[in-house]
């Protein structure tokens, strides 16, 4: 087994063994209360490090056309196993990093669910090229951050919600006033979150959306 973060076999060994706890079992709460809230139209739609697609299928239940994606073996065919004809699905086992060239500013949205937190933290510049590079000119990247306590070393790698404000803005050069819209949609996100029950109910009390 290696625990080198960058190879699909980690992850397979976390699906094999059931040490597999980020998985909800279902969709993420907070994700079926935005879909229900109607502030986002349907679309194309990209989710990242989509592990057994419980996300990516309530999204395509709902009229997003969704392309999931992950390169461990064990996660996709969980994701094939659970797909069904109400939640059409294009199924992708593949390393996000090296998604074609073909795909780019092709996503209306780009969601991630601790993908990013699993990445190497050295990584995060290239991942925000990868969203930068997927997402229409006014595409919307969707993050559910979480660990935000700071921790030393992972996977889950701490994330800071201020560190991803800025990696997207920055990226697509979102003005100051942008910038303050997509604070005050995670604040309210944040808001919402703070009243749902998880299993990382004690970490996960931070969402937001850009
Ligand atoms: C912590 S799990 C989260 C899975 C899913 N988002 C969920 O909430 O159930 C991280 C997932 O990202 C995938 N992953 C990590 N690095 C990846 C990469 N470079 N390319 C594709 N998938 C990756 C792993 O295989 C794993 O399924």
């Amino acid at each position: 087994m290696t625990d080198d973060v960058n190879s699909p076999s980690k992850w397979d060994e976390n699906y094999k063994q059931g040490t597999d706890g980020w998985d909800l079992g279902g969709p993420t709460p907070i994700f079926k209360r935005f879909i229900l809230s109607r502030q986002l139209i349907p679309g194309r739609m990209i989710v990242l490090g989509a592990g057994r697609g419980h996300d990516a299928r309530e999204f395509a239940r709902h009229g997003f056309q969704v392309t999931a994606v992950d390169f461990a073996s064990q996660a996709v065919q969980e994701m094939r196993r659970l797909a069904t004809p109400d939640a059409p699905t294009e199924i992708l086992q593949h390393d996000i990093f090296t998604l074609p060239e073909s795909f780019n500013d092709s996503f209306d949205y780009v969601l991630e669910y601790t993908c990013f937190c699993a990445i190497d933290p050295k990584r995060r510049a290239e991942y925000a090229d990868l969203v930068t590079r997927l997402l229409k000119p006014n595409g919307i990247y969707i993050d559910l951050a979480f660990p935000l306590d700071g921790r030393k070393g992972g996977p889950p790698f701490a994330v800071s919600a201020t560190e991803i404000l800025n990696l997207d803005s920055v990226r697509r050069g979102g003005s100051q006033d942008q910038l303050n819209v997509f604070a005050q949609i995670w604040e309210k996100v944040k808001r919402q979150f703070d009243r749902i029950e998880c299993r990382f109910s004690t970490n996960l009390v931070n969402g937001n959306v850009i």
